[in-house]
């Protein structure tokens, strides 16, 4: 596996590929990887004749600059996994590289219908900032496919709309959320939890399946339900910001017909975890 930090050898090495016919697939990431990234790497290396990972931690989507500060830097360990993993290429760039402008002077890319409530409600400018990068990002790689969690359902959505409405040349792919055995959704937040917290942060999972289970046997009484899964949220020792039953495609709000899912965010301690579960 080749590591590159600067674009102009990033698209010579991809050109080369793209010339010989081979088809690239793409996993962005912010690094400190685990099973949920590794999950996205094998299923692009199914895919596609090349795989390209990038960890580039980016400094726009974060709207606490302590949570920027302290996101986990696991290089050595994270470029081992991604080599097992069939990773052909990681794209390690630095600020300067992906903002040559600087990103104070940063053309913006903002989709303002789905990235609004949910997280967007939570995290101002967040979503401006994963499309904003995201958009580099595809840029520089230029891949014919780019293959994303679920987990972060929002942001997929989100990247999905910004594709659609730019007429960017990519494949976009969503692919489910990886767990641990208790349920938790796998994060590189989670490793942020106490033990203590860790015992407990399934409780959040556990809410959502009970949510999930109440639409899916027929209950249409969604301001009940929910508050009902904020309650429970509280009890186990969690802050809430949301939790809302949505539709899956475009997690605009419910409608009869159409496929839902469940999403909340939550905190416990000083750790936000999100999660969702498709219906
Ligand atoms: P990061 O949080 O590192 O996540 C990278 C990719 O891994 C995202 O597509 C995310 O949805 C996926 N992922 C995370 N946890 C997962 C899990 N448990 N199961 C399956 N997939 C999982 O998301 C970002 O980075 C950034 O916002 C980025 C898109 C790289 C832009 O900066």
């Amino acid at each position: 596996m080749r590591i590159l930090e600067a674009a102009a050898e990033l698209s010579a090495v991809v050109a080369g590929w793209r010339a010989a016919g081979e088809r690239v697939a793409f996993v962005p990431t912010m690094g400190n990887l685990h099973a949920g990234h590794l999950s996205l790497v094998e299923y692009a290396r199914g895919i596609a004749d090349r795989v390209v990972a990038s960890i580039y931690v980016n400094p726009t989507q974060f709207n606490d600059p302590d949570d920027f500060a302290r996101y986990p830097k696991t290089m050595d360990e994270d470029s081992r996994r991604l080599k097992a993993a069939g990773c052909d290429l990681l794209f390690a760039p630095d600020e300067a590289t992906v903002y040559p402008f600087g990103k104070r002077n940063a053309v913006l890319v903002d989709e303002p219908v789905i990235s609004q409530g949910l997280c967007g409600a939570f995290r101002p400018g967040h979503f401006r900032g994963v499309t904003t990068v995201v958009c580099r990002l595809f840029n520089l790689v230029r891949p014919d496919v780019a293959v994303f969690g679920q987990k972060d359902l929002q942001q997929l959505r989100v990247i999905e709309r910004m594709v659609a409405d730019l007429h960017m040349p990519v494949q976009v792919e969503g692919l489910p959320t990886v767990r641990e055995a208790d349920g938790l959704a796998m994060s590189s937040r989670n490793g942020r939890l106490t033990p203590e917290d860790r015992q407990n942060a399934a409780v959040l999972y556990r809410v959502l399946a009970k949510l999930r289970d109440q639409v899916a046997a027929g209950r249409h009484d969604y301001a009940a339900i929910q508050d009902e899964a904020m309650n429970a949220l509280e009890a186990g020792g969690f802050r809430p910001e949301y939790v809302e039953v949505r539709c899956w495609d475009d997690l605009s709000s419910p409608k009869a017909g159409r496929s839902l899912v469940v999403l909340a965010a939550a905190w416990l301690g000083d750790t936000r975890l999100i999660d969702n579960l498709p219906i």
